[in-house]
């Protein structure tokens, strides 16, 4: 395994590499990363180069957010992704990717104004600039990313397809910890007793899957008892929302593939979740 770290050097590795599979990543790595290298060595076939880039993207953070505090562990990374079979790492510092103030930026379409993005305005923003430069420079045939950040899936996919570039994106199933937990770099941030409460919130996810298959089923109001719950156990939701899978709009009684997204603050952490609903066809 390689590590480089200038946009230079890796395009002029890169030049000589058939099928490049990719992942972007902020680092601190868990078995979630480790999971999306199988994935994108098993897109990009056997022979493929898979590449992941290691940057904590200040463009995404907001300014009370935790970019400085963001857990950064570069040596156990390389250690993980040497022993995922990763072909080359990309680490470039904030002076390689941005060497001057990033001006002309990717502007999303509607979906990065709800949920996340209306608590966190211009995070996709910097999502989808920083993506789109990691694009431009790696130039991969597959890019890899976890349904974990189910929004952000959202709006990457919308960028690809509304700009023409010439990717394929594979969306890949989200990690979770045995306990049902999904795995996240700000998993690190709970203290033990947060920890244990932390898988409530898929198991609330779940009951609120369980609970749309009846058919007297009312959104608004499960997502209103969902997040009483959370804050009765000690939670400060953001949101949980059910949606429309396809742009992540409120649903109407037609739609059937939805998606249970949700928010919440616990301790010092915010976590996100969510889990695929699929209705069976209205009899
Ligand atoms: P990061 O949070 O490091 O996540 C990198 C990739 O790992 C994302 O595609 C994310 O969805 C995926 N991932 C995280 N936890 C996962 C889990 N438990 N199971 C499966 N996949 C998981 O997402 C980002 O970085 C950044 O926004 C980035 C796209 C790199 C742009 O800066």
């Amino acid at each position: 395994m390689e590590v480089i770290n200038t946009v230079g050097a890796l395009r002029e590795r890169l030049g000589q590499k058939g099928v490049v599979a990719f992942i972007p990543t902020m680092g601190n790595l868990h078995a979630g990363h480790v999971d999306l290298v199988r994935v994108a060595r098993a897109s990009g076939g056997a022979g493929s180069c898979v590449v992941v880039s290691i940057f904590v993207n200040r463009l995404q953070f907001g300014p009370n957010e935790d970019f400085d505090k963001y857990p950064r562990t570069f040596e156990q990374d390389c250690e993980r992704c040497a022993a995922a079979g990763v072909d080359i790492v990309f680490a470039p510092d904030e002076s390689e990717l941005y060497p001057a103030k990033q001006t002309y930026v990717v502007e999303p379409d509607d979906i990065q104004h709800r949920l996340d993005g209306e608590v966190r305005p211009g995070h996709f923003r910097g999502v989808a600039t920083v993506v789109l430069k990691l694009f431009n420079i790696v130039q991969p045939n597959y890019a890899v990313f976890g349904k974990k950040d189910y929004q952000q899936c959202r709006v990457l996919s919308n960028m690809v397809q509304q700009l023409n570039l010439p990717i394929k994106l594979v969306l890949a199933d989200t990690v979770r910890a045995d306990d049902g937990l999904a795995l996240s770099s700000r998993n690190s941030y709970l203290t033990a007793e947060e920890r244990v409460e932390a898988p409530r919130l898929y198991t609330l996810l779940q009951h609120v899957r369980d609970a749309m298959q009846q058919p007297a089923a009312n959104v608004a109001s499960l997502e209103t008892t969902t997040m009483t719950t959370l804050a009765a156990n000690g939670w400060k939701p953001d949101y949980v929302a059910i949606r429309r899978r396809a742009d992540l709009g409120v649903p109407t009684a037609a739609d059937r593939s939805l998606v249970v997204l949700a928010a919440a603050r616990l301790g010092k952490a915010r976590l996100i979740d969510n889990l695929e609903i699929t209705l069976s066809e209205a009899v």
